[in-house]
């Protein structure tokens, strides 16, 4: 149980990683929750610093995502990898190390899937895209994706997936009540380079 406690605390630590903060701190002085959307995750560091600082946060975001959720594996603990997952999401969304600020639950829950079902994984970053090519809304274009991820774990009748990609896809849409409510008003930016 103790080990099991240790596991999903690391989790935790490590989705609370602030990549945008300090690739912004770090590298451009600039810290990004000052800018654009304020928020601390890939499409404001996009935004605000550029193409090589937003992909080094979207990767950054991602591995936090994808190393929380092998940690059960790397210890030998006997618990869903989705569980470690999960911790690592709020991490992210509510970091220790930002004043419990942080991103969207996007690319992390992204990194999630990639570990837990790689196919699943391709698939919804497959609807992503192409909601992104159509729409230009990253925020529109992470929510769909979300609520595709429920659908296609449905149809696989994976019964934890399904608990766990529901849990995600819910805090995504909660995480993006502003992105919605400037959708609604036709004020939320488009993306301009797809
Ligand atoms: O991943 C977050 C994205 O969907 C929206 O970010 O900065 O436009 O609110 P932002």
């Amino acid at each position: 149980m103790v080990q099991i406690i240790i596991v999903l605390i690391l989790a935790y630590l490590l989705g609370s990683i602030p990549s945008g903060l300090i690739v912004g701190k770090v590298f451009y002085k600039t810290d990004i929750r000052q800018h654009g959307s304020g928020n601390l995750g890939g499409t404001n560091t996009f935004r605000t610093l550029g193409v090589k600082a937003g992909l080094a946060v979207t990767l950054a975001d991602i591995l936090k995502g994808t190393l929380a959720a092998s940690l059960p594996v790397i210890f030998g603990i006997d618990i869903n990898p989705l569980l470690a997952g999960v911790f690592a999401v709020i991490g992210h969304t509510y970091p220790i190390f930002a004043g419990f600020k942080g991103g969207k639950a996007v690319a992390t829950s992204g990194g999630v899937l990639l570990f837990c079902a790689p196919l699943m994984f391709l698939t919804v970053f497959l609807v992503f895209f192409a909601s992104l090519y159509f729409t230009k809304y990253v925020s529109l274009s992470s929510m769909l994706a979300g609520i595709f991820a429920v659908i296609y774990a449905c149809i696989e009748g994976d019964i934890p997936l399904l608990i766990a990609v529901t849990l995600l896809a819910s805090f995504v849409i909660y995480r993006h009540r502003a992105n919605i409510r400037r959708i609604m008003n036709k004020t939320e930016p488009k993306i301009k380079w797809l």
